[in-house]
């Protein structure tokens, strides 16, 4: 049989830095220990009832079973729009303003073939999630990455992108609430973020799938849309994945400026066809009366947060207590790498944590806590690391 050799698209993409947590995992788990994964950002909490059988509903309707539209049934979209009004004061145009997406991954990754030209200059805050980066190289752009740093609280520092940057970008990705830092946007920041996207006539592409995991209902996490101007210049992706813990579901959405709207919908258009209306209808009803069940899964994320973040305080581990999403940032202990901590941490106790710069290079000395674990494995992963 032939090996056929991939495209350069994909033989030039950044070597894969997780390879070495992934390969010592696979040793401990041979040697017969057991493994706790703090890994992966996955909820471990099941989908509520009433969306299922909101699902098992709409799959017996025939009219569900025939292709949906790409762009998203209007009553999905309408219910977008809802949300966001309810939950963020927006207002949207359900028809012009926001596209039903397979999971907000499907949209993030096809978003820069809409808009990125061959050479174009893309900018990543980084560390980062990694489609931002491959997205934009399958379109032929080239990233730039921005440093997130400690000491500006993980927000990009957008008056040290210099004025030339600015001119050559096309686009810029940001992530608040961030994966992986857990840092949140303020509003300065992204009034300061749309100022500069206007003066330099870049897109502004916002990643907003924890704005419902938080900590404080005083203090929610924001939306880019919230502020003056956003929909001059940014397009926000949004997901009901981790909100109602529809991971598997595939169903997600982006919404703000209508030509990147448009643009977005012209590539889904030729490339897939839509979400299957069943699933939509699900997520209607999680939009529409998901609410008090998001409420309940933050409560059990803030008993995990709160017992993670007194273990590692005990341990003399430094992290930044999260104020949203379900992931710790923690500081590697003096003397170590990222990756040489987390495998030493791996062998020795079973308990798998990401490495910080696996993320992008100022990751580095940093790693990275998922709490999509039960309380009792949280425990005795927290029981086992305290051992070390
Ligand atoms: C920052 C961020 N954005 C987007 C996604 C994609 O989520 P989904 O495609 O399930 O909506 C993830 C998934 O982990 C993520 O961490």
């Amino acid at each position: 049989m032939s090996d056929f050799k991939l495209a350069d698209r994909l033989s030039t993409l950044p070597p894969y830095l997780f390879a070495a947590i992934d390969k010592a995992k696979a040793e401990v788990a041979a040697s017969g220990m057991d493994i706790i994964s703090l890994g992966i950002g996955d909820p471990d909490l099941p989908t509520p009832d009433f969306i299922i059988e909101a699902l098992c509903e709409g799959a017996k309707k025939p009219k569900n079973h025939q292709y949906p539209s790409y762009v998203g049934m209007p009553a999905y979209r309408q219910a977008v729009a809802d949300w966001y009004k309810q939950r963020f004061n927006v207002d949207l145009n359900a028809d012009t303003e926001v596209v039903s997406l397979i999971g907000s991954k499907e949209g993030i990754a096809h978003f820069p073939l809409a808009f990125v030209n061959p050479g174009d200059t893309v900018l990543v805050a980084t560390p980062n999630y990694p489609v931002y980066g491959v997205a934009t190289e399958f379109a032929g752009g080239t990233v730039e990455y921005l440093p997130l740093l400690e000491e500006n609280d993980f927000l990009v520092d957008l008056d040290a992108v210099s004025n030339d940057t600015w001119a050559k970008a096309k686009m810029i990705f940001v992530c608040y609430p961030n994966n992986p830092t857990a840092a949140t946007a303020t509003k300065e920041f992204y009034d300061r973020l749309i100022e500069k996207a206007k003066e330099f006539d870049v897109i502004v592409i916002s990643d907003a799938a924890y704005t419902e995991i938080y900590y404080d209902p005083s203090n929610k996490p924001i939306s880019i849309m919230e502020c003056e101007g956003a929909k001059d210049v940014a397009i926000e992706f949004h997901s009901l994945s981790k909100t109602y813990n529809m991971t598997g579901w595939r169903v997600g959405m982006a919404v703000g400026n209508a030509s990147l709207i448009t643009g977005l919908g012209k590539i889904k258009e030729n490339v897939d066809s839509g979400i299957f209306q069943a699933v939509q209808e699900a997520g209607i009803a999680a939009l529409k009366n998901g609410e008090p069940h998001a409420e309940k899964f933050r409560a059990i994320y803030k008993e995990r947060r709160d017992v993670m973040c007194a273990a590692l305080q005990q341990a003399g581990i430094r992290h930044r207590v999260p104020d949203a999403s379900f992931y710790i940032w923690c500081n590697t202990p003096e003397g170590y790498k990222s990756s040489e901590f987390v495998t030493n941490v791996l062998k020795q106790t079973g308990v798998v944590l990401t490495p910080g710069n696996g993320f992008g290079t100022p990751g580095e000395g940093y790693f990275r806590i998922s709490l999509t674990v039960n309380n009792d494995l949280l425990q005795e992963a927290v029981s086992r690391i305290s051992k070390l």
